[in-house]
């Protein structure tokens, strides 16, 4: 009789871990009645996308922090412009923002399989996680269970992190999410995978900013001769998922103000040299922080609704 009391309460353990997740309400089992192949599908769409094209893994990431940031993670990055509204998507800060194709592709394969049933903010955290997953990171799960939200303005963006920001105020920003300084250094760990382009990192130039290498600015100011739009890679493997970025910090090789000062403020130093020499302990913070990103501000039932359009507000 106990022994069988004690398997039942393991197994109610069980069930309400893998079935809840704290107070969010999302969960990790969100879609196993109600879309069951929700997670299979998303896998594949993400992993044919990344063959053709494995760029667009750094796409998928940034898309998803940048929504996260901005009203909570509900899709409202996703949101198309109306001739009233002017989205986030069309703000300054979006630039080189990829990888809607690959959401809207999603989303059709789900409205067939389970009509108004995945959210465009859900479909955006699992990409982002496959994406890494598939690029070479750590594999993690999420829960689900975000709704999608229905205001998408430019003016929100400017609650996104600049790129000449310093360590200090990178701290300040992240901390007003809830995020720890070694939050804020693993997250940036994300500059593992993708570009920046010359309009991002030329103040560092002219003059040349003491904390890059001379023979990489040289590298730069060629990169820049093409123009602001001009594509330099964040780290020297960009469609990799390593510890390479933060390598590259310790020998002033990091591309943009708001990466090197990682490595020059004595605020978050130790923490890029643990993650240069360690690369399992950078996958295990990342994870954890994206969790945690993944989860800011999600609007829960009649807070949102789920989109049958990702561009478009119901
Ligand atoms: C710490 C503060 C951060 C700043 C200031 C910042 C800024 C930037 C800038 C300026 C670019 C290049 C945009 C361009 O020139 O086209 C970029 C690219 C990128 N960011 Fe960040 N970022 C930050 C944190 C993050 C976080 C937390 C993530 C994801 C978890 C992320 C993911 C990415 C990715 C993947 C790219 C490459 C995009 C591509 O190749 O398409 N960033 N970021
Ligand atoms: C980003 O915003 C610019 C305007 O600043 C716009 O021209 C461009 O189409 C937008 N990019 C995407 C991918 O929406
Ligand atoms: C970081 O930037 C802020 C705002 O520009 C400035 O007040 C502060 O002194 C800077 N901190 C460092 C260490 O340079």
């Amino acid at each position: 009789m106990a022994n069988f009391l004690a398997m039942f309460l393991v197994m109610e353990m069980i069930l309400v871990s893998g079935f809840r997740s704290g107070a969010s309400g999302l969960n990790m089992n969100y879609y196993l009645l109600s879309c069951p192949f929700a997670e299979p599908i998303v896998k594949n769409i993400v992993n044919r996308a990344l063959q053709d094209d494995p760029t667009l893994a750094a796409g998928l990431v940034r898309m998803h922090f940048h929504d996260c940031f901005i009203e909570g993670c509900d899709g409202s990055v996703l949101i198309d412009s109306t001739k009233d509204n002017t989205a986030e998507k069309d703000s300054p800060a979006n630039l080189s923002l990829r990888g809607y194709e690959i959401i809207d592709e999603i989303k059709e394969e789900l409205e067939t399989q389970c009509p108004g049933v995945v959210s465009c903010a859900d479909i955006l955290a699992m990409a982002a996680r496959d994406a890494v997953f598939f690029a070479g990171g750590p594999v993690y799960d999420i829960p689900k269970g975000r709704r999608d939200g229905t205001r998408s303005k430019i003016e929100d963006t400017i609650n996104l992190p600049s790129p000449i920001f310093n360590a200090s105020e990178l701290i300040k920003m992240f901390g007003q999410h809830g995020f720890s300084a070694r939050d804020m250094v693993a997250l940036s760990g994300a500059h593992t995978l993708g570009v920046a382009r010359c309009s991002s990192f030329k103040n560092r130039l002219r003059p040349v900013d003491p904390s890059l290498d001379s023979e990489f600015a040289k590298t730069l100011s060629k990169t820049c001769s093409g123009g602001d739009s001009a594509e330099q890679p964040l780290d020297a493997t960009r469609n990799d998922f390593d510890n390479m970025y933060f390598n590259a910090l310790l020998s002033k090789n990091g591309l943009l103000t708001s990466d090197q000062t990682l490595y020059t403020s004595p605020q978050t130093r130790n923490i890029v040299n643990s993650y240069a020499m360690n690369q399992a302990l950078f996958f295990l913070d990342f994870q954890q922080g994206m969790l945690k990103m993944s989860m800011l501000d999600v609007k829960q039932g009649s807070k949102g609704e789920v989109r049958t359009n990702c561009r478009k507000i119901n």
